[in-house]
């Protein structure tokens, strides 16, 4: 026998269209598969104009006619950004209706309360397509790897930002130039801050590592580097020496510390992550039994987006009862997850340096006074106003002690123009 779900529409732009068009278009197979059928009653638009191909009659630019219509069982949210939607979700769920949501930035910063009045009204949370669009990744490390401890994960969680610098490294290109044809394509958005300061990525890093780990990972708690400062030529030296640049979203755990970082990452070309590429996502992770697993898929996108939260929905209207993540998610837990601010890598460093007899073991000396030890180093190209060009890659060594050797290399011996972090 078919079940009939009310549900109700937050926001009806890119995602919001693609799911009105998945459950229209595929609406048959659901019920054919799951006995469920999902009737749209409302949905909230800023503007009653502008929506054409959906019936007038669902159409309401008032909230509560959304939330507070005793119908409706399911919201879903698709408005974006912190408010009004913390807000907006909160009211349903504190109403009872289980919400699913696409929004990174409101969960992220709020799952704790958000989870809390779910759990009091005793209503379902679900935001499989908070992250890495539809890559099932929240499933998979809430259900599907419980019987693991998650060692590490590294992510291309931004499809933008792997867009721009998949084509750096392609053409050469300078990212100022790359950026702004991908808004002209209408692949970044016109005010692209978010992507290419690496918040985006930060939001979908603390989701993905307070589950993996267990325990509340703050997006505060996030070190957060963009790809705005990233130059061609970095990724050329780069390219020689064997290593592709990515955007990468790294977390890693050591007994209670937890070390979270986004910024722009050198991999070896072998790595699998190197070979992902343009505005696709992945997820790289290892744990003790699974060992390496590599998810890869569309993270962004109307339909990419809307099959996850079609599949939530459905996983939704089927639950018997809502299960809320189960780590420690208290503002203030007695177990806390230590945030490690000096984490350990390799580094690869670009320096001008005088031409002259000692600047180089001065540069050594400089590192080795800081347990800096030296992996390889190139000297690139002819001599240029008594000036040579360095590249440096470094063994493993602590995050503090590099950027103190940097600070300690004066610009009598050379100028640094870049340094980047290395990850095997
Ligand atoms: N703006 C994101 C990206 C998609 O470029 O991947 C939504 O999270």
């Amino acid at each position: 026998m078919e079940k009939t779900v009310k549900i109700g529409f937050l926001g009806c732009g890119n995602v919001g269209g693609g799911v009105w068009r998945l459950l229209s278009g595929f609406s048959r197979e659901i019920a054919h598969r799951t006995g469920l059928r999902f009737d749209v009653r409302r949905v909230l638009v800023r503007s009653l104009d502008k929506h054409r191909d959906l019936p007038a009659g669902v159409l309401t630019t008032r909230v509560e006619d959304v939330i507070d219509d005793p119908e409706i069982s399911i919201v879903l949210e698709f408005l974006g950004g912190e408010e009004p939607a913390h807000q907006y979700i909160t009211a349903a769920l504190e109403r009872g209706k289980t919400v699913v949501t696409a929004n990174k930035v409101a969960f992220a910063l709020h799952w704790h309360e958000l989870q809390k009045a779910a759990k009091a009204s005793g209503a379902g949370l679900y935001y499989e397509a908070a992250v890495c669009g539809a890559i099932p990744i929240i499933h998979t490390l809430e259900e599907s790897l419980q019987a693991n401890r998650i060692h590490y994960i590294y992510g291309i969680v931004n499809g933008t930002t792997n867009y721009i610098l998949t084509r750096m490294s392609k053409e050469g290109a300078e990212y100022a130039d790359v950026l702004k044809d991908a808004q002209r394509l209408g692949l970044a958005e016109p005010d692209p801050s978010s992507d290419v300061e690496g918040l985006d990525a930060a939001y979908k890093l603390s989701i993905l590592a307070s589950l993996a780990f267990h325990g509340r990972v703050p997006f505060e708690n996030v070190y957060v580097e963009g790809i705005t400062q990233v130059q061609a030529e970095d990724i050329r030296c780069g390219q020689e020496l064997g290593y592709t640049l990515k955007l990468l979203a790294i977390a890693k755990r050591d007994g209670l510390k937890v070390e979270t970082r986004v910024h722009p990452t050198f991999i070896k070309n072998d790595h699998p992550l190197a070979n992902i590429s343009g505005a696709f996502n992945a997820v790289f992770l290892n744990g003790h039994a699974c060992g390496d697993m590599m998810f890869m898929g569309r993270g962004a996108g109307d339909l990419p987006t809307a099959s996850a939260i079609v599949s939530d929905l459905v996983r939704a209207a089927s639950a018997q009862k809502h299960l809320y993540p189960t780590f420690e998610n208290e503002l203030n837990p007695t177990v806390a997850l230590q945030n490690n601010t000096d984490w350990r890598c390799a580094f690869y460093s670009r320096m001008l340096a005088q031409d002259r007899p000692g600047v180089l073991s001065r540069i050594a000396q400089t590192f080795a006074d800081h347990g800096v030890s030296i992996a390889a180093m190139q000297q690139k190209g002819a001599r240029a106003g008594g000036h040579v060009t360095l590249v440096f890659i470094t063994h493993e060594a602590s995050e503090q002690a590099m950027q103190q050797a940097i600070l300690e290399i004066t610009p009598d011996v050379a100028t640094v123009e870049s340094l980047l972090r290395v990850e095997d």
